[in-house]
């Protein structure tokens, strides 16, 4: 069976990252990068594999060890996504395209499509990637980076700050509501959408700071060249994505998507929302899940069972203690 999760850290404080066992290197051919500028920069330093193929484990480990983030939430991001762009059988997961050597792939409509992957845990309106309906999902987008400048000079006197996160997750949601027909807001994209937002101020910001201000060349480094600064030191604490409910406090929406056409969003009341942890967790399970998954037999089977397993661990730890685990492929 496929090792159980990493512990968390016994030591939490900052320390420096980018040290001389992580050394940036630049790209080489073949090598993978994707949507999450954390896990390309763990990457790019060598905390994940540098070709971009990884197991969920090393991403637990990679993201604690660099970042200094929370073991739940760790968790719960990497076995959640692993679910679903990953490749349960052989454990290997492209933090970026679709990959071969991530092994045979089960049969469709399994897509095990690496963490590029629209609609699943990728979503629209993120901050500096285009939506998938304008053709680049994962790339970094110099126009959407502008305008992260322009929003972090107007609210943030030049530095990007929970004011500022708040402001411009408004932003994109606006312009993804009036440019793109195909815009779609709902779980669990809804929610890692204000999760994301914060972790630019929770993660990109060295741990021996603690005023809450990014500053822009520091926050291109993560974003386009996945590199930490020189001297980088991590976060000082276990950090667990505070400040998303800040994010979420200074334009409250509702999940939702576009239907017709552009500027007619309409609320999707079936879909998870911060009142509603536990629809998240069910929703994931009997739709995402179950829809790429719907009978799964043998070896498959097995390993799905395990995955959910500690899907649901990671769950039960964090947004919703007292959900129901649910058993689509029956208990082992
Ligand atoms: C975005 C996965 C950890 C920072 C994303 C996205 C995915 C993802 C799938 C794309 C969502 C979208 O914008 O459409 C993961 C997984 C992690 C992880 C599986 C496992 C631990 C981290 C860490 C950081 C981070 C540690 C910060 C150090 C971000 C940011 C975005 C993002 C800032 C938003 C990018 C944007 O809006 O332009 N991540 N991530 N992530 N991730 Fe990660
Ligand atoms: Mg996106």
């Amino acid at each position: 069976p496929p090792p159980p999760p990493p512990a968390p850290l016994n030591d939490t404080s900052a320390k420096l990252v980018n040290d001389p066992a992580h050394p940036w290197q630049p790209l080489r051919a073949g090598d993978i990068r994707g949507v999450c500028p954390g896990l390309n920069t763990l990457a790019s330093h060598g905390y994940l594999p540098r070709n971009g193929i990884v197991t969920p484990n090393q991403i637990i480990e990679a993201a604690q060890d660099g970042f200094n983030m929370d073991n739940t939430l760790a968790r719960f991001l990497a076995y959640g996504t692993f679910l679903v762009d990953g490749n349960v059988v052989t454990n290997e997961m492209s933090i970026g395209s679709k990959s071969a050597a991530t092994g045979p792939d089960p049969p469709a409509p399994a897509i095990v499509g690496g963490l590029d992957t629209h609609a699943v845990f990728e979503g629209d309106a993120s901050m500096t990637r285009q939506d998938f309906f304008f053709g680049n999902n994962h790339d970094f987008n110099e126009t959407l980076f502008d305008q992260f400048v322009e929003f972090s000079n107007r609210f943030g006197a030049g530095k990007y700050n929970l004011t500022v996160a708040g402001e411009l997750r408004h932003q994109r949601i606006q312009q993804s509501i009036a440019t793109n027909p195909n815009f779609t807001f709902v779980a669990p994209r809804y929610f890692t959408a204000f999760a994301e937002s914060a972790f630019p101020v929770d993660f990109f910001i060295d741990g021996r700071d603690s005023n809450g201000q990014l500053e822009m060349d520091v926050a291109r480094s993560f974003f386009q060249n996945s590199r930490f600064p020189d001297g980088f030191f991590r976060p000082n604490h276990s950090v667990t994505g505070e400040g998303s409910d800040v994010v979420f406090a200074a334009h409250p929406i509702e999940p939702g998507r576009n239907v017709g056409g552009v500027n007619n969003y309409v609320l999707d009341p079936t879909s998870a929302d911060f009142t509603t942890p536990c629809l998240l967790y069910t929703n994931f399970v009997n739709e995402t899940i179950v829809g790429l998954y719907p009978s799964p037999t043998g070896d498959l089977r097995t390993a799905l069972n395990f995955y959910l397993n500690l899907f649901f661990e990671a769950f039960d730890n964090s947004e919703g203690s007292g959900c129901t685990q649910l058993f689509p492929y029956g208990q082992d």
